[in-house]
């Protein structure tokens, strides 16, 4: 197939690309179809390597309000309703809800998800039935999975055992939830256990830290001191840090020389961090985001996650990741021309290197023909007027495709 006058990332030059047997074969201006070859012409359309959704509870979505709706809309509240809902889980369960999910953050061209899995469940029924999706979709949705352990580590009966137990029957990467542990002593003994875990697994990391507006909340220097000192580095991935929003300056001053040693990489999620942050505020009510802005001056890899899609946390979403990135954007003051054009990047690139995609990702000639064709000229008018993903391809295989609406204005 031969794709015709794109717009490839932010190049001002028009493109071809020519794919054959699934990889990119040639990429360039002017090139000539082969006999009999498909042929098609954009007629100067954006073209991003997949997106990738690099912080999700797919086991968790679509679930809001099953038994009861959090009406506080609080993170605190969220973890009692699921409790209560975790109670129903069943295999079908999860089933259902992950494949719809996952169709729907496909129509948004989402090729790659990091999922955090609960195994904070003596019988482990959501992570079996994941196990089980991350196979039987493995050649349309990459599955990424985090045992995640949501009622802590060593305050949750056998949660070590549990956590241990998860990794060993597959998942990925290794979690944690320090900001919810019983003490802070705990906070920093369940990072050591997950650290170590990684390490004696071979596995990737990622906790959730410090998703919590108190300042006090340091779970954040643990997991950096020991990427740095145990040499896993970028294999590690702090999520929220959301009481980074709130610590004093002079001690992120500190604290940013050792995230810079550490190589961590972070994940932020504007969309359920303006909506779960700040409950205990009056005014002014923090925003709650972590530092996006300034990790990125920094050099510290960050990425943005959709994080729940309709579920006790988040009453709303579609999987799409646009919404969380123009949320993003007004909330952490990144609205410069070049901010806007580049944050696309957030949701792909940068999101590759969270989730250790490797060199395979991405529009290079060689590399799996997997692309989206978005229906803009670039990203700052794709974001700005919310335009769809015409074509998403994997490996040359058309997955999604999107027709766009018609509008009318009669003068
Ligand atoms: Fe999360």
């Amino acid at each position: 197939m031969l794709i015709r006058n794109a717009y490839i990332e932010n190049q001002t030059q028009l493109s071809d690309i020519q794919i054959t047997d699934g990889k990119f074969a040639a990429i360039g201006p002017g090139l000539t179809p082969q006999p009999g070859e498909q042929v098609l012409d954009l007629g100067g359309k954006l073209v991003l390597p997949p997106f990738i959704e690099s912080h999700v509870h797919l086991d968790t979505c679509l679930t809001a309000g099953e038994p009861v709706w959090n009406q506080s809309g609080t993170l605190f509240e969220g973890i009692a309703c699921w409790s209560q809902r975790k109670e129903q889980l069943s295999r079908e369960d999860v089933r259902r809800r992950v494949l719809q999910a996952v169709r729907m953050q496909a129509a948004h061209g989402i090729q790659y998800v990091r999922t955090h899995v609960d195994v904070t469940d003596p019988k482990l029924t959501a992570l079996e039935a994941m196990l089980e999706l991350r196979e039987e979709l493995k050649d349309v949705m990459t599955l990424q999975i985090v045992a995640f352990p949501q009622e802590g580590i060593l305050s949750y009966p056998g949660g070590q055992e549990l956590l241990e137990q998860a990794v060993k029957l597959g998942a990925d990467a290794v979690g944690a939830i320090p900001h919810y542990e019983f003490t802070r002593e705990y906070s920093v003994e369940s990072l050591n256990y997950a650290m170590a875990l990684a390490e004696k697994y071979d596995k990737l990391v990622d906790v959730h830290c410090d998703e919590i507006d108190d300042e006090a909340s340091r779970g954040l220097e643990t997991l950096a001191a020991r990427a740095y000192e145990m040499g896993l580095k970028d294999r590690v991935t702090a999520s929220h840090t959301t009481a980074m929003h709130s610590y004093n300056n002079a001690y992120v001053l500190r604290l940013m020389r050792l995230l810079q040693l550490s190589e961590i990489n972070f994940v932020s999620n504007p969309l359920v961090n303006t909506h779960l942050q700040g409950r205990a505020d009056t005014y002014p009510k923090r925003r709650g985001v972590t530092r996006v802005k300034e990790l990125l001056q920094a050099g510290i890899n960050v990425s943005f996650g959709h994080d729940d899609i309709f579920d006790p946390w988040y009453p709303m979403g579609t999987g799409s990741l646009r919404d969380v990135v123009f949320l993003g954007l007004h909330v952490c003051q990144m609205m410069g021309y070049e901010d806007i054009q580049n944050a696309y990047r957030l949701i792909s690139v940068n999101a590759a290197r969270t989730l250790h995609l490797g060199e395979s990702y991405g529009i290079r000639v060689g590399n799996p023909a997997s692309f989206l064709v978005l229906d803009g000229k670039d990203y700052y008018q794709v974001l700005n007027e919310n335009a769809p993903v015409l074509y998403s391809y994997r490996e040359g295989r058309l997955l999604a495709q999107s027709l766009p609406g018609s509008r009318q204005v009669f003068f």
